[in-house]
This record gives structure tokens, C-alpha cells and sequence, in this order.
């Protein structure tokens, strides 16, 4: 079923209580089928987030918050001694965390559901008592999802206030599939929009999983507004004819000095609309952020298998003797930025300071 025409898409869903389950939209079968995968283990939710069935930073952070909520019910339907479930809880939790490494909200989502009941990776005493413990995990797991709809809200209405007029080219999605609500670059164009703004949409295929084309073009398609895909090679050329008033993009990862890393040909974007004089934007919450570095080199970059390259769909389109370059993503340096639009206001210059001034306020 497609969700109804005018209405986000819900990418990310819990059922029951703290032994429900977790059902996560199948976002590698978008956009010809619309089918849901069933989590009610670890296991499951890891190979749901390597393989992109659920995708996009705060979705993943979403996914991995109630991936921990499966493991504490996996070690009581074990049955565990307490010392052994929590070493179970902990293990599972890392592995989550880690599934994939650029965007920081993964790791920032898990670690903070282990927080809010009082445990770490690095702090081995005995957990509250079971059942206690699943019901606090799954009420952290959903102040996250709750959290990030209503941050998804503020970014789409800091950035349709400043959004130029004319056309607007993203990348990748950044939209409801990518988030827990409606969207960080995305919730930009769909607030400007209903606001009453009009304009076209260019997406960037974004090869080489064409979030761009599957995902991008569908949530717009299903909101109305009118898009047209290109392949990623014809950005300069669209840029050229003039008719794009600016460029907005999501993050998986923010330094303290502004540098992001997002989907793999962002940089390249960004370049291109630097010679083009056009500006470029990124929306992101303020859980994309690592304050923890400064500098974008430092981020880690999730480099994936050949056959995404080589073979799109199981066809072969390179020989088979060829390599694959294959980097998820790339690092925009702060001085292509014009703006980051957060929750808590847009930052603009991009410099350190500016960073921790706007992160700064509640
Ligand atoms: O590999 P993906 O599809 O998870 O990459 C997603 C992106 O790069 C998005 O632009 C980013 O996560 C922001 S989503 C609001």
C-alpha cells in the first residue's frame, strides 16, 4: 500500500510494548513495492541497517535506539542470569552501534537509550529488574523517534524561511524514509511548499543506490510536488542553464568546525555550485553533530562491496577482472556551506564559533 497521496511515509515503526517488535519500511525494495521487515532480533535489525532497509542518519539512529530494546528482551526470553544479560544487552548494543560507521547517529542513538537507564559499554553493574529495564529501554527508544519528529519539524521551518527562490537540487534522500519525521532537507522543500512557495525539485540519481531516483523522486511524487531525477554527471550542466536558486542536502556526520560528511558525490555538488555561484545548504539535526572533532578528515568513511559498482541489480556492467572504488560517502568542507539548517536555528557563517554558538542554545 503507498501511503495516501499528500502525506509523509513512515519509515520506522514499533509494535507493542516492550516485547513487541520493531518493522522497519523495506527501503531496498522502493520504490515498485511497498513492504515492511519484521525485527524481533539483533541480528535482524544489523543486517536491516548494513543492507539499507532502513537508511538515512536519524533513521538508522531511530532503528538502532529500538535494536536495543530486542537485545534486553533477547536476554530475558534466554532467560540469562542478570550479569549475564547485561553482558549480552552491552555486546548486542555495540555490535548495533557499529553496523555502520559514518553516521554518527547510530552510535550517539544506542548510547544515549544506554544512558537514560543508567548503563554504558564501559560500566558493569547489575541492571534494573527485567522487566523494568524493557520498559525504560523502549520509553528512551521512543523519546528519540518522538524527538526527531518534532526536530524534523523546526529544520523544515528554519530552512523553508530562508530557502532563495527558483529550482532546488538535492541529494540522496533526506526525507520521511530517512528520518523518524518528515525530513531534514527534505522537510526544508515540503514546509517552503505548503507554505505556498512553487518551484521544481532536481534529484540527483545519487548512484550508485539510486536514493535520489527510488526514494527521493517517490516521497515527492506521493507529496505532489513536482521532480525531475538527472544523473548525477548532469549537475554541471543543470547549474549552468541558471535555473537552480540553490542546493540542499542532509549529513551523516558534522564536525565542530562545520565540515560534513554526507552521501557520496555531496562534495563533488558542492564544488560545482561554488563555480556556479549557487548556494549550498545541508539541514541536519543537532544529533548529526560530533563535537568530538574538528576536522573532516577525521570522520570515517563507510567504503562498501564492488558489486554495488559493478553490478546495479545483479547485471554486470563492468568486466569482472575490473576494482571497485566504492565510498559511501565524502567530506564537504565547511567553506562550501552557505548554511547548516538545525533545529536550533541555522548556522551561517560555517565556522567553529558559529557552531557552538547555535548548538549552544536550548
Ligand atoms: O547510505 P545512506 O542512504 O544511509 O545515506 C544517506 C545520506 O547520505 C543522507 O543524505 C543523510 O543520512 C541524511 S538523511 C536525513
Amino acid at each position: 500500500m503507498s501511503p495516501q497521496q499528500g502525506t509523509a511515509p513512515v519509515s520506522v515503526r514499533w509494535v507493542g510494548g516492550p516485547d513487541g517488535h520493531l518493522e522497519l519500511l523495506d527501503q531496498t525494495r522502493l520504490p515498485g513495492e511497498v513492504a515492511w521487515v519484521e525485527c524481533r532480533d539483533v541480528p535482524t535489525v544489523i543486517e536491516a541497517i548494513r543492507s539499507l532497509r532502513v537508511r538515512g542518519a536519524p533513521a538508522i539512529g531511530v532503528a538502532g535506539g529500538y535494536g536495543v530494546v530486542i537485545a534486553a528482551a533477547e536476554a530475558r526470553q534466554r532467560n540469562l542470569p542478570p550479569r549475564e544479560a547485561l553482558t549480552h544487552l552491552l555486546a548486542a548494543a555495540e555490535e548495533i552501534a557499529a553496523a555502520r560507521p559514518t553516521a554518527v547517529n547510530l552510535r550517539w542513538a544506542v548510547e544515549r537509550v544506554l544512558r537514560e537507564v543508567g548503563l554504558s559499554a564501559a560500566v558493569g553493574e547489575a541492571p534494573l529488574p527485567a522487566t523494568d529495564l524493557d520498559a525504560a529501554l523502549l520509553r528512551a527508544a521512543r523519546e528519540i523517534h518522538d524527538e526527531d519528529k518534532r526536530l524534523c519539524t523546526a529544520i523544515g521551518r528554519y530552512g523553508a524561511d530562508l530557502l532563495p527562490d527558483g529550482d532546488i537540487l538535492t541529494h540522496c534522500n533526506t526525507g520521511a524514509l530517512a528520518t523518524g519525521g518528515d525530513g531534514t532537507a527534505l522537510a526544508v522543500v515540503t514546509t517552503a511548499w505548503a507554505d505556498g512557495r512553487r518551484f521544481r525539485v532536481w534529484a540527483d540519481e545519487t548512484r550508485p543506490l539510486f536514493q535520489g531516483a527510488r526514494l527521493t523522486a517517490w516521497e515527492l511524487v506521493q507529496r505532489g510536488i513536482p521532480v525531475t531525477v538527472l544523473c548525477d554527471s548532469a549537475a554541471a550542466h543543470l547549474l549552468a542553464t541558471g535555473r537552480i536558486g540553490c542546493c540542499i542536502v542532509g549529513a551523516d556526520r558534522i564536525t565542530a568546525g562545520g565540515d560534513t560528511a554526507n552521501k557520496i558525490g555531496t562534495y563533488g555538488l558542492a564544488v560545482l555550485a561554488a563555480a556556479h555561484g549557487v548556494p549550498f545548504y545541508v539541514a541536519a539535526p543537532s544529533s548529526t553533530f560530533d563535537l568530538s572533532i574538528v576536522d573532516g578528515t577525521e570522520i570515517p568513511i563507510e567504503h562498501r562491496g564492488a558489486a554495488e559498482v559493478t553490478s546495479p541489480w545483479g547485471r554486470a556492467i563492468a568486466p569482472p577482472e575490473a576494482e571497485a572504488f566504492n565510498p559511501a560517502f565524502d567530506v564537504t568542507p565547511a567553506r562550501l556551506i552557505r548554511g547548516i539548517i538545525t533545529e536550533r536555528g541555522v548556522i551561517a557563517p560555517v565556522t567553529q564559533a558559529e557552531v557552538a554558538r547555535v548548538l549552544g542554545r536550548r
